[in-house]
């Protein structure tokens, strides 16, 4: 069965609490719950999150051993490390970016994504339900 790794980022353990203005009232647990039924029968699915960006680097090198596909939500990560850019340039299955807010729309220091250029899609803005819209492009 095809393998998914969904990978999260700093703070987004907190969801659900952390600004829901902008993040939803959805936590993480919740995604992971829908995720999980989602793909039933369809993907084997990995969920982790962390907030350490070794510990991220080590789940995306986790994701490269089983020739994964990524989803990827490096949250604050995803503007500043290199460290994560340089892993998932070694993974053979595809990636996808994704982040609830759309961080083109906010601050100018999230317009930078070094994950970008390592993604085949970007979902952003979308809420939590682009999680579901990630694992379902994937396997459509
Ligand atoms: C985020 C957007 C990032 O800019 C921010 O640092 C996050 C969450 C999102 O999902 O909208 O932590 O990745």
């Amino acid at each position: 069965m095809r393998a998914i790794h969904i990978l999260n980022g700093p703070n987004l353990n907190l969801l659900g609490t952390r600004e829901p203005k902008i993040y939803g009232h959805t936590t993480l647990a919740d995604i992971e719950a829908d995720i999980r039924a989602t793909a039933e029968g369809r993907a084997a699915i990995t969920f982790a999150q962390t907030n350490s960006e070794g510990a991220l680097v080590e789940l995306i090198h986790a994701a490269h051993a089983a020739g994964a596909d990524v989803i990827i939500n490096a949250a604050a990560y995803t503007h500043t490390s290199v460290a994560v850019h340089d892993a998932l340039k070694m993974l053979t299955g595809q990636v996808i970016e994704l982040h609830l807010s759309n961080p083109h729309a906010r601050e100018a220091f999230r317009h930078q994504s070094y994950v970008a250029p390592t993604a085949s899609s970007v979902i952003a803005g979308f809420g939590a339900k682009g999680y579901r819209m990630a694992v379902e492009a994937l396997l459509a």
